[in-house]
């Protein structure tokens, strides 16, 4: 029998009410490229889990080998001396310690016990240079930005001597720019050997830098192929088991009156209070539109969207009005009373609440419409979460099961249920398709398109350019907290709104569509 470089046999393992993986096999060559595509809740991840240590030997069952030779794994750390390094999906960094304290957290160039601060700081400068992050070693990781955060884990397996680089949606947080750079870095991998297992939901990413494809539903490998006998289509149906005709639903909206007006809004940095990072905004939203806000990663969308909200801890100025009044919130709830909800981008900090329930998670804003006299009524919770679950098709045991053992997708579809079922008029969307497989997305986009027709007001920040192009009535651009455009989807190519993200201007010349 022919040997690989890393050979996964008849994996299984079982969770209470969930059989995740189930008779997998994966064979992998040194310097391959290998996608890992599927449902939210298909098992990836947990299959991942499984090379990479974090469920241990003895939690599953199956054989993996390295060279030939069968490998068990008593820990990450373990898996990770073998040459095994995962980037999870959820980010697991120490937010009070420095950028340069965790990339080397578990081995601290140190004498005596003490830590060598100047070579901690050199080595993790070379870190950043590398991976072409421009923040300083010595802030701590709090302060960085989603994106950020994610480099730095990535950084992070760079420094140990890696074989099989496992990396779990690295790029549903990161800017177009950043995506770039580190396909560069698995590019370098590749030639220097390094077999690195792919896990993303963005298909078109997956067709240009892999080299091959495995499609996993309802914990089973479906197929492996080669990628050039694979195309987008062909991976959708083995994923989902069906065509995927209409992506986008056609746009039939017709904005109304004006919802929200937002005039010469900025917010301070908090830690240069004389410096922008959003600069003079001034917009409206329309009731029955979905307004889309593009932009990179540092652009001034999340900031604009705390601000908003109340969430920001540093100074805000300007003017938000709803149905023509002027409205002041101080925080989230107010905003919530005001008609105004948020969808955080960072669903691990701000979104879930890990050790409650599904059910929990879904009506936990929304206490005061399924309660009679302050009492929760408790089958009108089940009744609406259990529509929630159907129609976002989220994928748990039961309403009852913990969150925190949901897919990655599904936490997030959770957190989408959430504000949904806080019913306010105007819905501030960060990343909301943010991990979520191609099945779900097209689910997502018609849940919004009928929450605009039925008159709310969508606000939706987003990443993914075809998203925002394919979804919005009207797409916002922001540059380094400006606002440096608006402009028709219909009328507009991604080339265009990607010059004036990354410019602040026009690059097209002579053809104007700002304004
Ligand atoms: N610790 C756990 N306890 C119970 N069930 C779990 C646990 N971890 C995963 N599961 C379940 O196993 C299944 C596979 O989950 P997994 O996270 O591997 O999916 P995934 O393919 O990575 O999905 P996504 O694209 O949403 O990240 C899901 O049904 C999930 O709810
Ligand atoms: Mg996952």
């Amino acid at each position: 029998m022919k040997k690989h470089f890393l050979e996964m046999e008849s994996i299984r393992i079982e969770f209470p009410g969930v059989l995740a993986v189930d008779q997998a096999n994966i064979n992998i060559e040194a310097g391959e490229v290998r996608a890992i595509v599927g449902e939210n809740g298909a098992g990836k991840s947990t299959l991942m889990k499984i090379l990479s240590g974090v469920y241990a030997n003895g939690s599953y069952t199956g054989q993996i080998r390295i060279d030939g030779k069968a490998v068990t794994f008593n820990g990450v750390s373990d898996a990770e001396r073998n040459g095994i390094t995962m980037v999870p999906q959820e980010l697991n960094l120490v937010d009070e310690l420095s950028v340069a304290e965790n990339l080397f957290l578990n081995q601290l160039p140190a004498t005596a016990g003490i830590v060598n601060q100047q070579a901690l700081y050199s080595k993790a400068q070379e870190i950043l240079t590398e991976i072409g992050l421009d923040v300083s070693p010595t802030i701590k990781v709090k302060e960085l930005g989603v994106a950020q955060k994610q480099m730095i884990v990535i950084g992070k397996a760079l420094g140990n001597q890696v074989k099989v680089l496992i990396l779990d949606e690295p790029t549903s947080t990161l800017s177009d720019l950043e995506s770039k750079i580190l396909f560069e870095k698995i590019r370098e991998f590749k030639h220097a050997g390094i077999a690195c297992l792919y896990i993303s939901h963005r298909l078109e990413e997956v067709l240009s830098i892999c080299d091959s494809v495995t499609v996993m539903r309802d914990g089973r490998i479906i197929q492996t192929s080669p990628t050039r006998e694979m195309n987008e289509q062909k991976i959708v149906s083995l994923m989902i088991g069906r065509d995927l005709n209409h992506y986008y639903p056609p746009i039939t909206r017709q904005p109304e009156k004006i919802k929200l007006s937002v005039r010469d809004y900025s917010v301070y940095d908090l830690k240069l209070p004389d410096r922008k990072v959003v600069d003079n905004v001034s917009f409206d939203l329309r009731a029955g539109e979905i307004l889309g806000v593009f932009g990179l990663v540092g652009a001034g969308r999340t900031e604009l969207a705390m601000g908003l909200i109340g969430a920001w801890q540093g100074k805000t100025e300007g003017r938000c009005l709803i149905d023509n009044k002027e409205v002041h919130v101080s925080n989230p709830s107010e905003a919530i009373r005001a008609g105004l909800g948020y969808l955080p981008e960072d669903r691990k900090r701000q979104g879930i609440i890990p050790d409650m329930s599904v059910s929990s998670n879904i009506s936990v804003s929304s206490i005061d419409k399924i309660s009679n006299f302050g009492v929760i009524d408790k089958m009108k919770e089940v009744e609406t979460n259990k529509k929630f679950v159907s129609d976002l098709a989220i994928k748990t045991a039961t309403l009852d099961t913990h969150i925190k053992t949901l897919s990655g997708g599904n936490q997030q579809k959770c957190i989408l249920a959430r504000l949904i079922s806080v019913d306010v008029d105007v819905m501030i969307l960060d990343e909301p398709t943010q991990g979520v497989d191609v099945g779900a997305k097209t689910e997502i986009y018609n849940l919004l398109d009928q929450l605009a027709k039925a008159g709310k007001a969508i606000l939706l920040i987003s990443s993914d350019l075809p998203e925002v192009l394919g979804i919005s009535d009207r797409v916002l651009v922001m540059h380094q907290g400006k606002l440096v455009a608006s402009l028709d989807p219909q009328k507009t190519n991604r080339h265009q709104v990607l010059g004036f993200a990354t410019l602040g201007h026009d690059t097209n010349i002579g053809e104007d569509v700002s304004g």
